[in-house]
């Protein structure tokens, strides 16, 4: 998978570059793609808060300094991992700056896991960093923990901790190596493909297909209603990311605007369409007859095992 290491230690060789090194080392040999920003040595400003990027700016930040380095490889990442000294018990103010600009494109895309890397001179002062990464990256944009690491004092560069670092960054798996297929929705002309997530109402779904499903656009989502499935309650989000498909409590929905309004919602997500999948849902009519599908490969595969039953 493609993880982005944002680093926000200052310090080339500092306590913070040896953790990312070796956390880096253990995922290149499992195989994955490794990226890492120092955004210390970058010019990323903070925030304007001007809201050009949920405006005219269709998600594209005003400012083009060199966080437009960081936009693509996001873009394409599954996986965010932030490192940083704790700077009076937070993140470092370079790196906050960077967080801060993930405001524009909001994430996640692709994105679906992440991790901290902490250093500090004393133990126990990880509270500030640590609210940050659970509140705004786990509970808001819905990434799943690979883990938060810490090393205070002694601790920093000890082989231990890098040992510990590099078999973390070995064990990393890709959120897409599961045999879940892609759920195909077709309206008139369109067809978009949204791969399924492993939860129980996925797998109900899956079952369930083919479907068709009409519904009508409420600005935030296109909610259809479907005949009650099986889903486990405890796997139910709070909130939503834009592009997320919904299966639960006799509804279908696409959820393809209203992310910010959504935390006050328990939604049972199912698949999640990319950005531009979701553009092109966001530019149907109001009122839409959904066909659902699985991808072909998936459902010729089931065909022939039944075939191979049959015979
Ligand atoms: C501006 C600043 C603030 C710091 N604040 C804290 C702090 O609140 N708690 C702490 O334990 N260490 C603090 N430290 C120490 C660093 O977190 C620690 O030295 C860390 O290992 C530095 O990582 P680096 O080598 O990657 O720069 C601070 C250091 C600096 C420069």
């Amino acid at each position: 998978m493609n993880i982005v290491i944002l680093n926000g230690s200052p310090r080339p060789s500092g306590n913070t570059a040896a953790m990312v090194s070796a956390y880096r080392e253990g995922a290149e040999s499992a195989g994955h793609n490794v990226t890492v920003f120092d955004v210390c040595r970058m010019r990323i400003a903070g925030c304007l808060a001007c809201e050009h990027c949920h405006t005219k700016g269709r998600r594209a930040c005003v400012q083009k300094d060199d966080m437009q380095q960081v936009y693509p490889a996001l873009d394409e990442a599954d996986m965010l991992v932030l490192a940083s000294p704790v700077y009076y018990h937070g993140l470092s103010g370079q790196l906050k700056c960077a967080i801060d600009r993930i405001y524009a494109p909001g994430y996640p895309r692709r994105l679906r896991k992440a991790a901290l890397l902490l250093s500090s001179g004393s133990k126990a002062v990880y509270d500030g960093a640590l609210y940050t990464y659970r509140h705004s990256f786990l509970g808001w944009l819905h990434l799943e923990d690979m883990g938060v690491f810490t090393a205070a004092g002694d601790e920093n560069k000890s082989p231990e901790l890098l040992d510990r670092l590099r078999e973390a960054g070995a064990a990393l798996t890709d959120p897409n190596d599961h045999n879940m297929p892609r759920l195909v929705i077709r309206a008139d002309d369109l067809e978009v493909r949204a791969p399924l997530n492993q939860t129980q109402a996925a797998r109900d779904l899956m079952n369930r297909l083919p479907l068709t499903v009409s519904g009508f656009d409420s600005g935030m989502d296109y909610c259809c209603e479907l005949k009650e499935g099986v889903f486990d309650e405890t796997e139910k989000q709070q909130g939503w990311v834009d592009g997320d498909v919904s299966v639960a409590d006799g509804w279908f929905a696409i959820l393809h605007g209203g992310q910010e309004q959504s935390q006050g919602y328990r939604v049972m997500v199912v698949a999640h369409l990319d950005e531009e999948a979701n553009e092109r849902i966001r530019a149907l009519p109001p009122q839409v007859t959904f066909e659902l599908s699985l991808e072909e490969p998936y459902v010729s595969n089931k065909a022939s095992i039944q075939d191979e039953a049959r015979s």
